[in-house]
C-alpha cells in the first residue's frame, strides 16, 4: 500500500506505519473489496438476483463519496504543495487531459487493485521460498549473478531466468 501510494502521489505519500491517512486508505480498500466480493459478482452473472437480493446501492454511493473525499484530499494537497516528483499524478496532470474526478478514480482503482493483490502474492512467495530452501538458493544465486547485491532489480532485468520462478514452483505441486 505504501509503495503504490508513493508511485501515485510521490514523496507526499511516503506514509509511515501507523499514519492515520495510511489506515484510511487501507480501510477504504477493504471496504471496496468487501462490496465488490462474491455476492456482487454473482449478481452480475445472474441479473435476476438484482431483483431478489437487497440492493447495495446506498453502500456504493457512500463508498464513492468517501473515496472522492480521501483521494480528492490527497490530490488537492498534491497541487497545493506543488510536488515535483516523478509520479503517476504528475504525469497525468502534465498531460492535462483528465478531470480531477477521473484522476481520483484512476488513483483509487489502481491503488486498490495493486496493493492487496501484490502483498498477498509476495507473502505466498516468501512462504513458498521458506518451505523450499533449494529454490531459495537458486533464486538468490540468480539475483547475485544477474543483478548483484548492491541494487534492487528493475524492469531492465526482466530477461533473466528469475522470471521463471513460478515455473520452478509449479513443478513441485
Ligand atoms: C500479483 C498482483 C496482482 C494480481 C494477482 C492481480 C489480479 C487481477 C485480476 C484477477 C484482475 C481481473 C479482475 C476481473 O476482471 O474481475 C485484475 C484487474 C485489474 N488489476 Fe490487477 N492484479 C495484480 C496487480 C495489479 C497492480 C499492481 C495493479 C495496478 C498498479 C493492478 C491493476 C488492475 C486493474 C486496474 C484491473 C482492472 C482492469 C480492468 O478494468 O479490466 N493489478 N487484477
Amino acid at each position: 500500500m505504501t509503495s503504490i501510494l508513493a508511485i501515485a502521489f510521490g514523496s507526499m505519500a511516503y506514509f509511515k506505519p501507523g499514519d492515520p491517512q495510511l489506515h484510511e486508505a487501507f480501510a477504504l480498500t477493504e471496504r471496496i473489496a468487501a462490496l465488490l466480493g462474491p455476492s456482487e459478482q454473482i449478481r452480475e452473472f445472474f441479473p435476476i438476483l438484482q431483483k431478489i437480493l437487497p440492493s447495495s446501492r446506498a453502500e456504493f454511493v457512500d463508498v464513492r463519496k468517501t473515496m472522492v473525499k480521501f483521494y480528492g484530499g490527497l490530490l488537492e494537497r498534491f497541487k497545493k504543495e506543488k510536488v515535483t516528483d516523478e509520479c503517476f499524478v504528475n504525469e497525468i496532470l502534465a498531460k492535462g487531459s483528465l478531470t480531477d474526478l477521473q484522476i481520483i478514480s484512476f488513483a483509487s482503482l489502481f491503488i486498490g487493485a495493486g496493493s492487496e493483490t501484490t502483498a498477498s502474492t509476495l507473502e505466498w512467495m516468501i512462504a513458498l521460498l521458506a518451505n523450499h530452501p533449494e529454490i531459495q538458493t537458486r533464486v538468490y544465486e540468480e539475483i547475485k549473478n544477474n543483478v548483484g547485491l548492491e541494487r534492487l532489480p528493475n524492469h531492465e532485468d526482466g530477461n533473466i531466468d528469475i522470471i521463471n520462478f513460478s515455473t520452478y514452483i509449479s513443478t513441485l505441486y
